[in-house]
């Protein structure tokens, strides 16, 4: 049955968790040749969260869930959907349903949705139609990344920017709509500039052959870890990202100096300063977690947003400017209020 009186949303709980190990620049120095002072002075990260080999995706993901059911003060039963925003599941066939199946959340659809960086301003815009249409009450969305896994460890232009954790919202049908406005855009194009890519291996099917008698070969191999051209990505960054917020707000019909925060996917704080500075934004204003978690990808977002609701600076009615940028390359914004 369609809720149809409703048809708007409202982000009414969040959570979050992260690995207990923690990875400071000095244990970096160690292992790579930089410094506390490059890492700092370049990306503002001092310290990330990484997984243990026994610690899974879809576990980390749990916790976050019930976090933010439990702030919601909803029971998993009564979600009808769950998706998952991950670049790095647990099941290439995708964990939204084992986090489903972790969580007793016996009534919910669960799917991942990929898209990197933007994977948490992505699927709040999807979860948002799925109310806004009617078809469904309540729905939980995470948004999770286990870089870690995926990082060359003796790479120091890259694994000094990520991080591991996982951060949930529970989306529901409002009559109040709180989702303002949005915008999301992909560019494949430049989808060279950061990547994660199956590096194949031929493996002959000999003696079996094609129908036609011709020799067969399939690809077997695994993925490669994550390549990126950081300053062609931080160039992109900073042109789209302040383009797609000024995007949302229009169609929010808000402007910046309406906002009373701006959260952005974490990737570096030099590009959170930068599109501030020039949405004029002050640094008052701006959430952010890079010191302590580093780029943890699609969790980036709702990690710092659970922590902002949680110690009271983010109330019920504000209104929030968050987007996602990265590999796609893709990018989003969304202008919303938080609560009710
Ligand atoms: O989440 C997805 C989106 N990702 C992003 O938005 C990332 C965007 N890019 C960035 O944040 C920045 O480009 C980085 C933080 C990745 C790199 O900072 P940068 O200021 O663009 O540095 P760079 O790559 O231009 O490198 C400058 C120098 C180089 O040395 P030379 O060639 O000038 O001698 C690098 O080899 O810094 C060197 N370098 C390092 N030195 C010490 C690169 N990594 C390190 C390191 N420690 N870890």
């Amino acid at each position: 049955m369609l809720n149809q009186e409703l048809g708007g949303v409202a982000l009414v709980g969040t959570g979050s968790a992260a690995p207990q190990a923690v990875l400071d620049n000095g244990g970096l120095e160690r292992r790579v040749e930089t410094s506390d002072e490059w890492i700092t002075t370049r990306t503002g990260i001092r310290r990330r969260h990484l997984a243990a080999p026994g610690e899974s995706l879809t576990d980390l993901a749990e916790l976050a869930g019930r976090r933010a059911l439990e702030m919601a003060q909803m029971e998993a039963a009564d979600l009808d959907l769950i998706l998952l925003a991950t670049s790095t599941p647990d099941d290439l066939f995708g964990s939204a349903a084992r986090v489903q199946g972790q969580l007793g959340a016996t009534r919910a659809v669960a799917f991942d949705l990929t898209a990197a960086c933007s994977g948490f301003v992505f699927g709040l815009v999807t979860a948002a139609q799925f109310l806004r249409t009617g078809v469904f009450r309540n729905v939980l969305l995470i948004g999770a990344d286990l870089m870690s896994r995926w990082v060359d460890w003796d790479d120091r232009r890259t694994c000094i920017l990520f991080g591991d954790g996982a951060g949930a919202v529970v989306i529901r049908a409002s009559d109040r709509d709180r989702l303002l406005g949005f915008e999301m855009r992909s560019d494949g194009t430049q989808n060279s500039s950061l990547t994660l890519n199956f590096q194949a291996q031929a493996r002959s099917l000999e003696p079996a052959t094609a129908t036609d008698g011709s020799p067969l070969a399939v690809a077997l191999g695994t993925y490669q870890t994550v390549a990126m051209n950081g300053p062609e990505v931080y160039r992109f960054a900073v042109r789209r990202v302040p383009e797609a917020i000024e995007k949302a707000l229009f169609k929010a019909n808000r402007t910046a100096a309406d906002l009373d925060w701006l959260l952005l996917h974490q990737a570096n704080q030099r590009i959170v300063d930068a599109v501030a500075q020039r949405l004029e934004i002050p640094p008052e204003k701006v959430l952010g977690n890079l010191c302590e978690h580093g780029n943890t990808s699609a969790a980036s977002i709702p990690l710092a947003l659970d922590a902002a609701v949680r110690d009271g600076r983010v109330k019920p009615g504000d209104a929030i400017a968050t987007a996602g940028f990265g590999a796609g390359l893709s990018w989003g914004a969304a202008v919303f209020e938080w609560g009710a």
